[in-house]
């Protein structure tokens, strides 16, 4: 469960979530100013809380107001998790039904948008710890698992398994390496089909968020 932390902390764990994730950052300072994914995040906080407490009008005001400031849309009824970081923004949108889980990593162009008009759940659910690259679309109510990584200019429509990396138009779930180096190792003892069963011993639990910057 996710503990709750009043809003000076968490705009403060914002900027130290934009410091690690982006390793051109050079102070806090320049984050807190000039950082839109950041401001993002900020202004969506507002409007999610006007969203929320019955006044959806200056909620989507709010909304409306930073995207014009920042150039990313989040509705105000998205939810949005703890140590998201937007990473150059423009042209981000995320539509009014879409979650997204903590420690989440976002590029610019990134689309979390719906596939139909009917009210109710239409937009994506992103797990924790989730990468999606730049330019990618993630549409409909699918689930995207957590440690999962979309590639960039990716049209994803469908669910992704924990962890799985998915890429292309349609997107499709590639192994990831980790598994590929743990088929090798488990084929040169069973030259059966292991690798559709790799060794869990061989494959690390956790491993470093990739990262990938211009
Ligand atoms: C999807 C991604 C996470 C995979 O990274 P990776 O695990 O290091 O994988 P690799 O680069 O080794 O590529 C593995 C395979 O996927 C393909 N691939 C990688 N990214 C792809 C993409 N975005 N679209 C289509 N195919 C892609 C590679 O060509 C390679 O294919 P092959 O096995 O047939 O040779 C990464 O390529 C990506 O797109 N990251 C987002 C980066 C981004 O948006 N940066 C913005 C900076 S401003």
């Amino acid at each position: 469960m996710t503990t709750r932390i009043g809003p000076l902390k968490r705009a403060l764990e914002d900027i130290r979530t934009a410091h690690h994730r982006d390793p051109a950052a050079r102070s806090a300072f320049v984050i807190a100013v000039s950082y839109q994914g950041v401001h993002a995040l900020w202004h969506h906080r507002v409007a999610h809380w006007l969203w929320n407490h019955g006044l959806k009008t200056y909620g989507r005001l709010w909304s409306q107001y930073a995207r014009s400031k920042t150039g990313i849309e989040i509705h105000p009824g998205a939810s949005i998790g703890r140590r998201v970081f937007i990473d150059h923004g423009m042209g981000v949108v995320i539509g009014e039904t879409a979650v997204v889980g903590n420690d989440v990593l976002l590029f610019h162009g990134v689309t979390l948008g719906g596939t139909t008009m009917s009210p109710g759940k239409r937009h994506p659910t992103i797990g924790d710890r989730v990468v999606i690259g730049a330019g990618a679309k993630v549409l409909g109510a699918v689930h995207v698992g957590s440690d999962a990584r979309i590639g960039a200019n990716a049209v994803l429509v469908k669910d992704v398994p924990d962890g799985a990396t998915a890429v292309g138009i349609p997107a499709v779930v590639r192994e990831h390496p980790d598994y590929i180096e743990a088929y090798t190792a488990a084929s040169a003892v069973d030259s059966g089909d292991s690798h559709r069963h790799p060794d869990p011993d061989a494959i690390p639990e956790s491993r470093e968020p990739a990262m990938y910057y211009i």
